[in-house]
């Protein structure tokens, strides 16, 4: 099964108006929040992949009952004190997002939980979100920092204040999901800004939940439905077309229906600083805290840069396509400060490097990052590395090279974009099973 490999054609000119599926990490946040809350929920525009599928799986075996039905999700809520004992062990296969953000809550029963999840998923730490867990009062056992991670019933929690040193939503929202089981208010502080999407659906679930420049306080307790959530695009896969528009020639493509969370917008800003050509169009009519819009982009000769480390947290999921881009560019990208790469679903600076060197592109590898030099791709037999994000990325290789690139191992983007294939070959890519 996971020799499953696509072969992606020269490409003339991309054009077209297109949505992408729902947002992975919103969708992800709205049906946990829907099982911790008193009501039910109407959840629209989900993403529907199997990272999500995880997520409402695991929602399932602690006891909520969820209806999927014409792209509408229904969550009936159990409430914090509703949780059942799965009595058996929680597979989170590939999805980072979930397995994290359960631990948080799990971390707060009163049954022992055991997490595990596939090849990929076992070998990424896990002491980085137990260790907070363990200042609250949990007790986690991980193996050697991995999976599989055994939560012992608790007969309570405490309350924290924690410094974020390091630059995770997933931490700070399984920080935040065990606080409100807690009585008491707890305090979680950070210099850098990550995707604030539980803070933000939290305030729509009537959470006592404040937030200033470096500071989130929240204080524990019973959350209530807003009834209804619709998922804004997801700005991550919308990231593939905007860079396949910009790099292609006499391109121009609308990306409608997109969110434009602040939090995210890292990839389109490293993107201007490269010379690209982008227009954001933000819906103001949007009823909800999530910002929502529309993106155009058209080709665009893009220049090398030294990558602003502060813009890294915000474009973390972009980085694959952040290297493609600075091997089109003219002159060399530098991308430093990037370390947090090596714990994705791969280890991101490694895939990258060695499969833009297998397309003919000079890169030099460090410890934290990489610099590119742009320069004439040839296309090549790649692998994923087990990691949807570096297969879509090198996908997009063929539009600037003249002879195919194969990328073996694709199976995994059906865990974030099972359309990819679809929508691409939609504005005029050629990509095909082999
Ligand atoms: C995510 C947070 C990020 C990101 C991941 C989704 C989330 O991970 O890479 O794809 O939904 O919270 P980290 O929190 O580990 O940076």
């Amino acid at each position: 099964m996971n020799s499953f490999t696509l072969v992606s054609n020269k490409v003339n000119s991309l054009n077209g108006e297109i949505e992408v599926p729902g947002d992975k990490s919103i969708s992800h946040r709205a049906v946990i929040l829907s099982m911790l809350s008193e009501g039910q929920t109407v959840i629209e525009n989900y993403l529907s992949s199997e990272d999500i599928f995880r997520t409402v799986e695991i929602s399932r075996i602690l006891g909520a009952d969820i209806y999927l039905k014409n792209e509408i999700m229904e969550v009936h809520g159990i409430g914090l004190e509703g949780l059942i004992d799965p009595k058996k062990v929680l597979n989170f296969g590939n999805s980072g997002t979930s397995i994290r953000l359960f631990m948080g809550i799990l971390a707060a029963q009163k049954f022992e939980s055991v997490l595990t999840g596939d090849k990929s998923l076992r070998k990424r730490p896990m002491e980085r979100v137990a260790e907070p867990l363990r200042a609250m009062g949990a007790d986690i056992e991980t193996n050697k920092g991995n999976l599989p991670v055994k939560i012992k019933a608790t007969n309570g929690l405490n309350n924290l204040r924690y410094r974020l040193d390091i630059p995770s939503a997933q931490i700070k929202s399984a920080i935040l999901l065990a606080s409100l089981f807690t009585d008491g208010k707890t305090i979680i502080e950070t210099d850098t800004e990550t995707r604030d999407h539980t803070e933000i659906m939290l305030k729509d679930f009537s959470s006592t939940i404040e937030v200033d420049d470096k500071t989130i306080s929240i204080v524990g307790g019973k959350i209530f439905s807003p009834e209804y959530i619709y998922v804004p695009g997801d700005l991550s896969s919308a990231s593939f077309l905007i860079l396949a528009g910009l790099i292609s020639k006499d391109s121009e493509l609308k990306i409608k229906n997109v969110g434009l969370n602040p939090t995210r917008m890292g990839f389109i800003e490293i993107m201007k600083l490269m010379n690209a050509d982008i227009e954001i169009d933000a819906d103001n009519q949007f009823n909800s805290n999530e910002k929502i819009g529309s993106i155009v982009v058209r080709s665009s000769k893009l220049k090398g840069i030294d990558v602003p480390t502060n813009l890294i947290a915000s474009a973390i999921d972009e980085m694959p396509l952040v290297f493609l881009a600075a091997a089109c560019a003219e002159g060399s990208t530098s991308i430093r400060n990037a370390k947090e790469l090596r714990y994705k679903e791969s280890d991101r600076i490694k895939a990258m490097v060695n499969n833009l060197t297998s397309l003919s592109i000079d890169v030099n590898e460090y410890d934290d990052g990489a610099t590119i030099i742009g320069g004439t791709i040839q296309g090549a037999n790649l692998d994923s590395f087990d990691d949807h994000r570096v297969a879509m990325a090198c996908l997009l290789a063929s539009c600037r090279s003249e002879t195919p690139v194969i990328v073996r191992n694709c199976l995994n983007i059906n865990t974030s974009f099972p359309t990819f294939k679809e929508t691409m070959n939609s504005i005029g890519m050629n990509i095909n099973e082999v």
